[in-house]
């Protein structure tokens, strides 16, 4: 581990003199900063070129920051005062999200540019090193050695470093020492690349042969390739384009971090400008809403500005109260991203546990983060022959063409188009754990034509009309719990009492709405989606719906518990230990799966999350099913009604 200087002047280098150093240092931070990853393998010689670009360069300071092997090594501490934040801004959010990544960066300087490089290992876990560490990458240095030419590897990185959006691909054809420096060798790789690199739509790249050993073409010009006349990568990396200058010439957009309200005559929008620049009086929109105003003021730390551009953090005034909050997106008027809740997307997973289809997982894109459903994916892309496979779901490192849904539309741009708004992670509900990194291609049409019917007769005139406060009674527990049972005699005792009910039962439901969906996890998320989807509806037309479903997952129950109005959902946990709903074995079931008749059987075969904090738990071991339903119309309708 290399050691983390305090503060910049600890990276001064000896010799210059105490006067010097501030205009040193005022000079090196008015730079502008490359980030590049290299791809390669040790064999291909990629330390010997780190090496040389370090050492050659004669950096100004070098630091092998860190090998990233652990999320408990957190940004904050790892270089305070500096600008070491740079380094690491991208993966801030996945490393809070507690993502494991192995990529070790670098960074250095010449008199014209600071460097950031990633160097991703190139072991089995590959893909999800290489999108995390080139996800903020300008530039991708792909090596080959000038013996093997182009490999399977050298195709996957190029893939990789296409799919993670890195707009500049440097062939590095490295070891010419060991082909005589010899240009038809080099001639015949270039051309050979160019085929593959049109066919996935890289269509630039800079070739340059270099030997890492000898330094040729690295810094300094070869003398031993005299038929090369292009740039030294050096050079190239020097003055190359970079995204942030890119960013700059786009249309304005800046995501609200935050508002904010220190008091009643003060309300600003604080947020990194993504792209584009502002000035005062400039016409904008906010969105999703769509609501547009005028920038009344732009506010820093060191004062107002009449301007700001991007990679700037500030806080905009506005000329209307419009409402603006956390995670919207400030755009120009005239030319704002569009808005939609249904994508097509690019998912790479970088999960252990795979893809939970029709599952809701967070999905956070820029400051916006909502709830989303993936859908099965279309197919996976097997990066070594770039061929379709067809798949079901998604494991680690797989890459996957996907649909995805959100729950509220949100602002978005094709990935192709900006990293910042078309670039997300999907975060796991339960364990927090980022699950995959996303590209969205674009949204689909029937988003953008479907628009949610505004009604006229709203739920509460439905619920007064009835005389009730809606309800969602959620029964949860194994197969021959008592869900059934007890939900019956709950709603003949609602039912007697006058309330309009509708109980929705597993066994039931199977046989109709859900016939298609089987017991494995992913069917089991289906149908425990479309129940909700439906039990909702019931209660927006104002019934007490009752449902007994196994529903084994915290995370879907959950989920329907988000779809209702606080407190309309009541959880209710028919508490019967494996071993006693066993012995009852009402159904014969669990004898069959005891014997391997019935595969993914709850509680033998699938699992049971049993809820931590149901709103109503009932340990039937305790009380008799009508003990059970009186003490749940009870604690429901607030009426004792033991007879009835
Ligand atoms: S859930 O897991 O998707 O919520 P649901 O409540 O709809 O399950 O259906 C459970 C009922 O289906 C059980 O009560 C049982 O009668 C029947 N069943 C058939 N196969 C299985 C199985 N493999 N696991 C659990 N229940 C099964």
């Amino acid at each position: 581990m290399a050691t983390n200087p305090a503060s910049p002047r600890d990276y001064v280098p000896d010799t210059l003199i105490a006067d010097d150093i501030d205009a040193y240092l005022a000079a090196h931070q008015r730079k502008s900063m490359l980030r590049f990853i290299t791809c390669g393998s040790v064999d291909d010689g990629k330390s010997t070129l780190i090496g040389r670009l370090l050492y050659d360069s004669k950096q100004i300071f070098e630091d092998q920051l860190s090998a990233l092997e652990s999320d408990s090594k957190r940004v904050g501490t790892q270089g305070q005062n500096i600008d070491f934040a740079l380094l690491v801004d991208g993966l801030a959010a996945e490393r809070e999200q507690g993502i494991t990544i192995d990529v070790a960066y670098r960074f250095f300087a010449t008199p014209a540019r600071k460097f950031i490089v990633a160097d991703t290992p190139g072991h089995e876990q590959y893909t999800r090193n290489m999108v995390t560490g080139a996800s903020t990458a300008d530039l991708a240095v792909i090596l080959t050695d000038a013996r093997k030419g182009v490999l399977t590897q050298t195709r996957r990185h190029s893939y990789l470093a296409q799919l993670v959006g890195i707009r500049h691909i440097v062939l590095a054809v490295n070891k010419m020492d060991l082909v005589g420096y010899d240009q038809s060798r080099f001639d015949a790789i270039v051309e050979d690349y160019r085929a593959f690199a049109n066919e996935i739509g890289i269509d630039a790249f800079t070739a340059i042969p270099i030997s890492g050993l000898g330094g040729d073409n690295i810094v300094d010009r070869s003398t031993a390739m005299d038929w090369y006349a292009g740039p030294t990568l050096m050079h190239h990396l020097d003055t190359v384009e970079i995204d942030a200058d890119r960013e700059a010439a786009r249309p304005f957009r800046m995501g609200v971090q935050w508002v904010n309200r220190p008091n009643l005559d003060f309300r600003g929008f604080a947020g990194m400008i993504a792209s584009g620049s502002i000035s005062v009086g400039d016409p904008i929109r906010v969105l999703p809403s769509g609501r547009s105003s005028t920038v009344a003021r732009i506010v820093t730390f060191g004062g107002d500005l009449r301007s700001a551009r991007a990679g700037q953090s500030v806080t905009l005034t506005l000329a209307d109260e419009i409402d603006c909050s956390r995670g919207d997106i400030i755009a120009a008027a005239d030319d704002a991203p569009q808005v939609a809740d249904q994508f097509e997307a690019k998912l790479v997973w970088l999960d252990a546990e795979p893809l939970l289809p029709g599952r809701a997982y967070w999905l956070k894109i820029g400051t916006q983060t909502v709830s989303a459903t993936v859908q099965a994916p279309k197919c996976t892309i097997d990066v070594n022959t770039l061929q379709s496979l067809a798949a079901t779901t998604l494991h680690l490192n797989d890459i996957g063409e996907t649909e995805i849904i959100t729950d509220r539309p949100i602002a978005f741009e094709a990935y192709a188009d900006s990293r910042e708004l078309g670039g997300f992670i999907l975060i796991d509900r339960m364990t927090n754990r980022t699950v995959a990194a996303g590209m969205l291609s674009y949204a689909l049409r029937r988003a953008q034509n479907v628009h949610w019917q505004a009604v006229e007769v709203t739920r509460e005139a439905h619920a007064r009309q009835k005389g009730q406060t809606p309800k969602l009674l959620w029964f949860t527990g194994l197969s021959g719990s008592g869900k059934s049972t007890i939900a019956n005699l709950v709603e003949k005792r609602l039912h007697a009492l006058g309330k309009h009910s509708f109980l929705l039962d597993g066994d039931n439901v199977r046989h109709g709405l859900n016939r298609d969906l089987g017991f494995g996890d992913a069917d089991r998320i289906e149908n425990i989606r479309r129940v909700g989807e439906v039990a909702k509806l019931m209660t927006d037309a104002g019934l007490i719906v009752l449902t007994a479903f196994i529903s084994p997952f915290r995370a879907e129950r959950e989920l329907v518990r988000s779809l209702l109005p606080d407190g309309e959902f009541v959880e209710i946990f028919i508490d019967t230990p494996l071993d006693v709903a066993e012995q009852r074995d009402v159904k014969g079931l669990y004898k069959k799966a005891r014997s391997g008749e019935i595969p993914h059987f709850t509680g033998i075969s699938s699992p049971y999350e049993a809820p931590e904090t149901p709103d109503i738990h009932i340990d039937t071991r305790r009380l008799t099913p009508e003990e059970a339903a009186e003490a749940i119309v009870e604690r429901v309708v607030g009426v004792w009604s033991p007879m009835l």
